[in-house]
């Protein structure tokens, strides 16, 4: 079964981003900014969150009825979240989910990465901002050594899991990282993708002049190692791809401010809470938990949904401005990004 829906712009809906937790361990100050995510944040409670086996059902029913063929596990941090392997084989036994990918800090992954790649997960993104403790340990808030989640990289490769970085580059924080890293990280064999500052919820304190974009990261690091740009491996893909000339190695830009791509974005996001965001930059999500835990039948949570995706008419990307980035929005912890 892959019957397809399409959004009002024609957009099918393939890619399903599940949030398992809002909380997280660090505290980046793009993110989860310490200052107003403190010891009296009002985080889920348990009976706030879909259970694994809520998750799986919504899961079956985008992939089964609804055109859902990768699965992205997200957070806030995602290994927060107890036995979350459970959950990969759960959804890994989901017949027609082709890839399972996560996105995590990489700080529990020397703990979890052999049994999660048994279970069934295939790729993880993880994110490092610098290679410099002080930088690193700024940018996350809570003083965390960059070996920390080089130990976490070197785990989730041993285990045999496709690992990509990603880099968010923010004007002033860490500019003077992207060769560093570049360097760094096409000797090591992972694909770096940099990430343009983005105005995700309303607490990061975004501003324009704050954004690195795509065209400078790009012209830094011709500079030094040239580059040639590359065609995406998929319809829709984030990143825009370059190959470092005359080698196979690569590099991603992620430049949702600069050059939006809303227009092949086929991502739905299911948060923590069950409310399902058809935008990165939605203010409100369409709320499913009740819905599950009505007596509603598959049949008819599909439609909900499908109903849902007809609807959508996102494209924040293409319609950011000074007015829309003041917009109330979902806070990146509760989707995942
Ligand atoms: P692949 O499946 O490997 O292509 O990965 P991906 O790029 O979809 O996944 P990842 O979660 O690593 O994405 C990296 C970052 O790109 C995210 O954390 C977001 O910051 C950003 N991103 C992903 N999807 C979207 C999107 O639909 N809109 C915007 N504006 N940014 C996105
Ligand atoms: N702008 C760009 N990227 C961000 N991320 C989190 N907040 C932002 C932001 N404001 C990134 C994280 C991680 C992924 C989930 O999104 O660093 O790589
Ligand atoms: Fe946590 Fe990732 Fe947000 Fe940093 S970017 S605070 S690691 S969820
Ligand atoms: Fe998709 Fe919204 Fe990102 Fe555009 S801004 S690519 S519609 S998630």
């Amino acid at each position: 079964n892959n019957k397809s829906v399409y959004d009002y712009f024609d957009r099918p809906l393939r890619d399903l981003r599940i949030s398992v937790t809002d909380k997280c361990n660090f505290r980046c100050t793009y993110c989860m900014p310490a200052e107003i995510f403190g010891p009296d944040y009002p985080f889920l409670k348990r009976n706030e969150l879909l259970s694994y086996e809520e998750i799986e059902r919504l899961t079956k029913i985008f992939v089964h009825s609804l055109g859902v063929k990768k699965i992205r596990i997200t957070g806030g941090e995602p290994l927060m979240r107890k036995d979350l392997a459970f959950l990969i084989n759960r959804i890994n036994s989901i017949n027609g989910v082709e890839d399972i990918a996560m996105t995590t800090n990489g700080y529990f992954l020397p703990k979890y990465a052999k049994e999660l790649k048994a279970a069934g997960l295939q790729r993880v993104s993880i994110s490092l901002d610098s290679l410099n403790d002080d930088v690193f340990g700024k940018i996350n808030g809570r003083g965390v050594p960059v070996k920390a989640v080089l130990d976490g990289i070197d785990a989730a490769s041993e285990a045999g899991l496709k690992v990509k970085i990603n880099m968010v580059v923010k004007r002033g924080m860490n500019e003077h990282e992207i060769i560093p890293m570049a360097k760094y990280f096409r000797e090591k064999g992972h694909i770096l993708r940099f990430i343009e500052f983005m105005d995700v919820g309303n607490t990061n304190k975004w501003n324009l002049q704050d954004v690195y974009p795509k065209k400078q990261i790009v012209e830094d690091i011709h500079k030094v190692m040239p580059l040639e740009p590359v065609d995406p491996n998929y319809t829709g893909e984030v990143a825009s791809r370059y190959r470092y000339v005359g080698s196979q190695d690569e590099i991603g830009v992620i430049s949702s401010v600069s050059d939006a791509f809303c227009s092949t974005c086929n991502r739905a996001r299911l948060s923590a809470s069950g409310s399902l965001y058809t935008c990165l930059f939605a203010s409100k999500g369409h709320d499913l938990r009740d819905v599950i835990r009505s007596d509603k039948t598959d049949e008819e949570l599909a439609k909900h949904v499908a109903s849902i995706w007809n609807g959508r008419k996102d494209q924040y990307s293409v319609e950011r401005s000074e007015r829309t980035s003041k917009r109330e929005k979902i806070e990146m912890s509760h989707i995942g990004g």
